[in-house]
Formats: structure tokens, C-alpha cells, sequence
């Protein structure tokens, strides 16, 4: 691993002012080249399609192509720092951008195609004389869409509750889709975490309590018009369907022909972030969050050790071991509370039937125990000190009628900046209590309202979302104003989304980049050698308003290709030094 001399400062680059700018912009010595946007083909032999100007490629061809909205990625290095894959997400889609004519004339080809532009990427790629290309065709070139066939395990798997008329055993599930943060394991696998998958189904004229919890409404629609081609998104025909998402699945990056398999035992939530560690005897630990306003942050420490032997050796070693919810206490210190059926009132009277259900239902056994309510926990990370952080992006209305009121995770009401929150367990990573602090509290220091200034030692940020901590201990955060606010009222002098880059040891922060307009900035990962950074720019030219409306006209942006002709694509944006130093030092 790359290290550093013992007194040279952790950051070392010129911070970049906010910006407005359609452009990706870093600091001085800094250069960016954009790879891998939405529609290039993702390099499967015998299937590139090129990608049209109009959008109007196939939904075959979009299956061949990068998918839409990129979020969590991962370089898994082939050949050093010379060429790897690259993983990553593709959480969404804008169906106003993904068709020529956007969401008229809603139909079976456009379901198709929305469904083949979600789920998972794996390209190649590999760098020569300081630039990087995606390798086409590449062996390794795959394609996970909301319709690939995926394996079950853990103590969910076959259980009545997974069960449906075209699964009966509840063993096999179709797709995966709102994949938005990512992790990576010790031997070698990506872990993809689906978000927010309700609003994919269309609720029940009168849902359940199980539907209601977790965001069946009725009268709702489905935001995208599945239902009406592939009937398994009709939850008032398969109320089972929902609960075959919202899980961590472990993809093997480096076997195309390999299933993926849906991970039960870390629970079920709209999962944020899957950050894994090892407990000093050697077993794994994963951090996981779940982003929605009150809702929980989770843990799960396996059974089991890790084996050496790459992913065949620990093919089910996420299927056993303890899911627990974290609790924050006012006096700085917290505990983690086990989702065990059979413990506390996690019993069959209480409506759990045994393990599987106690996963199913992982929000209604963290309501039970009392875990705190959180600012809609994002993604996970952990220093060489062996802090773990959680990004809380904001939750404007905690504090407000029928809402939770603050606390001392969770300190502000209309809170519309979100904070970054540590924890480091007493003993070792599985312990069972834990200290904790606030990294920072974000914030505009110019903002009018004193709750919305923040306490960060550095450049203003608000909403973080994105967090990584890179080989040399650089804590990476990256923000995802929403397109509602971005630019406006409170975050008005915050510019557009930004990178910045923190030093856990001081908590000083420097604003590394700053993204083009209507972006998010999300997924970072570099090259072993620290010397290029992959990041991805999603939903460039997102704005609050419709497309097609004149009298709502959205922030259009036409990053990266800046073509008449074209529209604005979420990209991979290679970072590097232009001396090939290490980035951030
Ligand atoms: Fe998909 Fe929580 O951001
Ligand atoms: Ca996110
Ligand atoms: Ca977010
Ligand atoms: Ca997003």
C-alpha cells in the first residue's frame, strides 16, 4: 500500500472554490478524462452496439450497454494498476432522457428497456501512457439487469414469505434494480444494495401492515410502468415480490458465468452501503445502512472465519452469523442489538414466525428493540483507527408534527444538511457496545439559520452521501443535494454536488471536486498504487422540473458529450496527477 513520510500532511492539494459550471472540475495538477457513460457497449464479443444520439437504441441493445445512472463502483485489479475491472452500479433511470420521445406511450419495449439500463456493469478496462480505455470485447464484460436470474441464501432463502407462483421454492428471484451504493469483500467479491425498490411495485388497493411499513400506499402508482408488461410488479397479484428485494447481493466480478445470490442473513432494508472489515480473529463484518428518514443503521458479524481461497472458499460465509441495529445513546456511547428470533420480542407472538421472517421484516424487529431513528443513514466506512463512519444525508422534517423529534445522533430538526457520524466498538469490531461522535455536522457557515452552518473544519458541504477511505486514510465524502434544493434557499452558496476529501485524524476537509450541473457525485475506488481515482457522475442535468415542460424548465446539462444533438449521461470520470502522484497527497 502506498504510504507517506511520517510528518508529510495527509492533504496536500489547493481546495477548489463552489461552482455552478456544467464541468467536472479539481485542483491544479489534477486531470479528468470521462469513461464508460450510459449507452457505450459494455464490450460483451459479438454485441457492441453503439450508442444512438436520440436515445433510441433497443432494450437488447441496452442490455448490451452500460446502464443508466451510475452509483457504487470498484476497481478489481487484473494486472496491478495497469488494468482491472471496473463494477458498479447503475441505480435508476431518467425515462425523459432513456427513450427519444422520454415517457410517452409507456409500453412493453420500454419496460423491457428501463429493466435492461438497471442493475450492475462489470467492464475492463486498462491504462496506457497515463490515459484509460475500456477494453472491448473483454471476456469478463457482463451485464446484471432487473431480470437476471439470481440465487438465494441465508436463512431467508425458500422461505413462505419469498415464495411466489413462478418461484415456488422462493430459491430463484429475477434481477436486481436501485442498486445505489456498493462495498467489496476480503476475498475478492462486489456487494451491490438495493435501495429504494417499493416504488417499483404497484400497491394493493389496501395493503397490509407488513406492505404499509415498508411503503406500500394505497392509491399510489409504481413510478415506472412495470406491472403492465411483467405482472410479478403487481403486488396486489404477488404481495411476495417486494420482499425478493431490498437485499446486499454478492456478485463474483471475475466469473461472467457465475449467479449472483441475494445475501438474507445481513437483513432486508433500502440498503445504503456495505462496508466490510475483519474482527482482529478474522471474521467479517459488514456496515450497512438504510437510507430512508427514520430508519435504521445495521451491522452483521459472521459465523465464521475467512478463508483463504478467493470467493469459491468463502461462497457462503455471509449466510450465517448476527445482524444487529445500532442504538445511540445521549451520553456518547451506543449498543448494537441483535436481530436473533427468539431473543427479547422477536418471538412468534409478536408476529415472527422464526429467523427468516425476523430478516424479511428486518424494520419492524429494529421498531421492537428501540434502535435510534436516523437522518437517513447513507454509506458506510472505516479508518485505519478503526472509526466507522455513516453518512446521514438530511432529513428535513425530523422535529416536525407526526415525525421524530431530535436526539443525540440525529441533533437538528429540519435538518436539510445531514451530518457524518462515527462509532468505534469497545474491543474489536463485532463488540457489542460502542463510543461514538459526529465527524461533522454539514453546513453553509453563511447560512441564515444557525442550525444549517454546520461545524466542519474546512470547505462547507451539505448532504453527504457517498463516504470512502482510500489506501493512504483519506476519508472521502461525496454529497447528493437533491436536485430540489441544489443551488437554492439554504444550499444556495454551496454550489453543485461536490467531492471532498477529509483527514480523519483532524477533521479537516478540502473540496477536492466539484461536478456538473444537477449531478450527484457517488462511487470511489483507485487504482492499488493510489495514482488514478474512479469516481461517477450521476443524473447530470437533473432539475427539479420536467423536460418537457416549458413552464418547468429543469437545469439541462450536456455533460459530458456536450452535443446539440445529444443528452446528458451519467459517466465514469478517471481522476489522476499530472505528474502521476498520488491523488489527494
Ligand atoms: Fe440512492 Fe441513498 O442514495
Ligand atoms: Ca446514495
Ligand atoms: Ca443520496
Ligand atoms: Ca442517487
Amino acid at each position: 500500500a502506498p504510504g507517506r513520510a511520517v510528518d508529510a500532511p495527509l492533504l496536500g492539494f489547493k481546495p477548489v472554490p463552489i461552482s455552478r459550471a456544467d464541468t467536472v472540475t479539481v485542483p491544479e495538477g489534477y486531470t479528468t478524462q470521462v469513461i464508460a457513460p450510459w449507452g457505450d457497449p459494455v464490450g460483451l464479443a459479438g454485441a457492441m452496439p453503439a450508442f444512438r444520439w436520440d436515445a433510441g437504441n433497443s432494450a437488447d441493445e441496452q442490455a448490451a450497454q452500460l446502464g443508466m445512472h451510475h452509483d457504487g463502483l470498484h476497481f478489481f485489479s487484473l494486472d496491478g494498476s495497469r488494468s482491472g475491472l471496473l463494477v458498479m452500479n447503475h441505480e435508476y433511470v431518467d425515462p425523459d432522457l432513456l427513450f427519444p420521445d422520454g415517457r410517452a406511450g409507456w409500453n412493453a419495449e420500454k419496460g423491457r428497456k428501463s429493466q435492461a439500463a438497471h442493475g450492475v456493469s462489470v467492464i475492463e478496462v486498462r491504462e496506457q501512457g497515463g490515459r484509460w480505455e475500456v477494453v472491448r470485447p473483454s471476456r469478463h464484460a457482463r451485464r446484471i439487469t432487473a431480470s437476471t436470474p439470481m440465487a438465494v441464501g441465508g436463512p431467508a432463502a425458500g422461505h413462505p414469505l419469498l415464495r411466489t407462483a413462478a418461484d415456488p421454492a422462493g430459491q430463484r428471484i429475477l434481477g436486481t434494480f436501485n442498486n445505489c451504493a456498493s462495498g467489496i469483500t476480503p476475498w475478492g467479491t462486489y456487494l451491490t444494495c438495493e435501495e429504494n425498490f417499493i416504488g417499483y411495485f404497484q400497491p394493493p388497493a389496501e395493503p397490509d401492515a407488513h406492505q404499509r411499513r415498508w411503503g406500500l400506499r394505497a392509491g399510489e402508482q409504481a413510478w415506472l410502468r412495470w406491472h403492465l408488461h411483467d405482472e410479478r410488479f403487481d403486488a396486489g397479484r404477488h404481495p411476495n415480490e417486494p420482499n425478493r428485494f431490498g437485499w446486499v447481493v454478492e456478485i463474483d466480478p471475475f466469473d461472467p458465468a457465475s449467479t449472483p445470490i441475494k445475501r438474507t442473513a445481513l437483513g432486508r432494508a433500502a440498503h445504503e452501503g456495505a462496508t466490510t472489515v475483519l474482527t482482529r480473529d478474522g471474521r467479517a463484518v459488514v456496515y450497512m445502512g438504510e437510507d430512508a428518514a427514520n430508519e435504521y443503521l445495521y451491522r452483521f458479524v459472521s459465523r465464521d472465519k475467512v478463508q483463504p481461497g478467493g470467493a469459491r472458499a468463502n461462497a457462503t460465509l455471509l449466510d450465517q452469523g448476527t445482524l444487529s441495529v445500532a442504538r445511540f445513546d445521549a451520553d456518547g456511547r451506543g449498543r448494537w442489538l441483535p436481530l436473533v428470533h427468539g431473543q427479547g420480542p422477536l418471538t412468534a407472538a409478536n408476529g415472527f414466525a422464526d429467523q427468516g421472517e425476523v430478516l424479511v421484516k428486518a424494520r419492524q424487529a429494529s421498531d421492537l428493540l428501540g434502535a435510534t431513528r436516523m437522518d437517513r443513514p447513507e454509506w458506510t466506512a472505516v479508518d485505519r483507527q478503526g472509526w466507522a463512519y455513516c453518512a446521514l444525508t438530511n432529513h428535513s422534517r425530523r422535529g416536525t408534527s407526526g415525525q421524530p423529534g431530535v436526539d443525540a445522533a440525529n441533533p437538528r430538526a429540519n435538518n436539510t444538511m445531514g451530518q457524518i457520524i462515527r462509532w468505534k466498538e469497545d474491543g474489536d469490531h463485532d463488540g457489542a457496545v460502542f463510543s461514538w461522535n459526529h465527524f461533522a455536522l454539514a453546513g453553509d457557515p453563511a447560512a441564515e439559520r444557525p442550525e444549517a452552518r454546520g461545524t466542519i473544519r474546512g470547505d462547507a458541504f451539505g448532504c453527504p452521501d457517498g463516504l470512502w477511505v482510500d489506501g493512504r486514510g483519506v476519508l472521502w465524502i461525496q454529497t447528493d443535494m437533491s436536485s430540489s434544493v441544489m443551488g437554492r434557499g439554504e444550499h444556495a452558496g454551496l454550489g453543485n454536488n461536490a467531492m471532498l476529501a477529509a483527514d480523519p485524524a483532524t477533521g479537516e476537509v478540502r473540496r477536492f471536486l466539484v461536478g456538473p450541473a444537477g449531478c450527484e457525485i457517488t462511487g470511489a475506488t483507485a487504482t492499488p498504487d493510489g495514482r488514478t481515482m474512479f469516481i461517477n457522475i450521476q443524473h447530470p442535468g437533473e432539475g427539479p422540473g420536467d423536460r418537457n415542460d416549458p413552464a418547468q424548465p429543469r437545469r439541462y446539462s450536456n455533460w459530458p458529450d456536450q452535443r446539440p444533438d445529444g443528452r446528458p449521461r451519467s459517466a465514469t470520470v478517471v481522476i489522476r496527477r499530472a505528474g502521476g502522484g498520488l491523488i489527494g497527497s
